[in-house]
């Protein structure tokens, strides 16, 4: 079996030995620099880092990577993705629904279904992508993931509520994931609404009002009353453009899976949303423990579409199996790759699960005795 060592992998690549080992750590494999990876694992970690392994020349001189997977890529402007969180019910769908009002495609569309939790409006100012997450406790994991794949948090917090558990816990993820925070005090339009509490209990938190000197934009909303919403959007535009976000849409595509399920019709499905490059129908991929090829795209007004760029939500079909919200999406040349890397990546799931199995069934064990 071909191998190549850490060090000499990363060299190949020009990157740090510790990103790396950093990046077989995130896939449950522990390396040192002089250790040997397999070929599958390599191919694995360079296509993380944008590289391509060349095969035909693996026996005379080891692995070499040889090339960029696309040279020369240029960065060009790619608009926004918006997480929207905080506590249940203080009206996080509903300022998404009022956003998606605005929205110029709207009219004709008809009434949209929303087919996946991810979706793209165009406003005046330019596209952005809001990416919906629950408030109920159980759901930390996902709001965890939320904040990984978002370029802007939008807080929403009931003006008659306050900062809840949810409020402090999506702040949290967040400043944990270096996004910065816009903050929607939502419901102003009820009585006991108290906008002040809320601004001096987010000061509290590191999210002192612009108008109390200090750095986070606030926006007063009610989405029932429809009030706020554009200057909620237009914050966000603003935003968007001191962060001068970019991506290079001519490479292969790399995403992040926002949620996955088995449709009954189309089989294991993924919304993925593309972080860079552009998806095509066709193309192989890995995701997770698993592979496939792109057999359909739908995009999130549910129509069928044949490529998706940056920042695009995208709901892929033809998976071999169902991966997990957070798992990375990675095109590769070809279906032998993506079987591989596929096969690599579940043996060693299997392999930490049994580990984790046995101390469990061992634990048992003692207990009973
Ligand atoms: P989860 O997804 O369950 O965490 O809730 P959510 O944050 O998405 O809240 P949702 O939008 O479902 O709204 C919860 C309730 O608050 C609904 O009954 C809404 O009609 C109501 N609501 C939302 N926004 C406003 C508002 O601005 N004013 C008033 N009065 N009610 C609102
Ligand atoms: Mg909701």
């Amino acid at each position: 079996y071909d191998t190549i060592s850490v060090g000499d992998l990363a060299q190949n690549m020009k990157v740090k030995a510790s990103e790396v080992i950093a990046k077989l750590m995130g896939l449950g494999v522990m390396a040192t620099i002089n250790q040997p990876v397999d070929t599958d694992t390599a191919m694995v970690i360079a296509a993380d880092f944008g590289y391509e392994v060349e095969q035909g020349v693996t026996e005379e001189i080891g692995m070499q990577m040889l090339r960029e997977a696309e040279e020369g890529g240029e960065q060009q402007p790619r608009s926004p993705v918006v997480t929207v969180m905080g506590h249940v019910d203080h009206g996080k769908t509903s300022i998404l629904d009022a956003i998606r009002k605005t929205d110029v495609a709207h009219g004709e569309a008809g009434g949209i279904t929303q087919h996946i939790g991810a979706y793209r409006v165009r406003s005046g100012a330019g596209d952005v992508t809001f990416v919906d997450t629950p408030g109920h406790a159980a759901f930390t994991e996902m709001r965890s993931r939320g904040a990984q794949v978002t370029d802007i948090v939008v807080l929403v917090v009931a003006a008659d509520d306050g900062v809840m558990d949810q409020t402090r816990e999506a702040i949290h993820h967040a400043q944990a994931a270096d996004v910065p925070i816009i903050v929607a005090v939502n419901k102003i339009d009820k009585d006991n609404a108290d906008i002040d509490r809320v601004k001096r209990e987010l000061s509290e938190l590191n999210l002192m009002p612009e108008d109390w000197g200090g750095e986070t934009m606030y926006c007063e909303t009610s989405a029932k009353k429809n009030i706020g919403i554009d200057s909620l959007l237009e914050s966000i535009q603003l935003l968007a453009e001191i962060l001068e976000l970019r991506a290079d849409k001519d490479r292969k595509a790399r995403g992040r899976v926002i949620e996955a399920q088995l449709h009954k019709g189309r089989g294991a499905v993924a919304t993925v949303l593309i972080q860079d490059g552009t998806l095509h129908l066709g193309e192989y991929f890995v995701v997770g423990q698993y592979s496939g090829k792109v057999r359909a795209m739908l995009d999130d007004k549910g129509q069928n579409i044949d490529q998706a760029g940056p920042s695009i939500p995208v709901e892929v079909q033809g998976l071999s199996g169902v991966p997990s919200a957070g798992d990375e999406f990675i095109v590769v040349t070809d279906e032998k790759m993506a079987r591989n890397v596929a096969n690599v990546r579940s043996l060693k799931a299997r392999e930490s699960e049994l580990g984790v199995k046995s101390k469990i069934s061992l634990d048992k064990l003692f207990e009973q005795m």
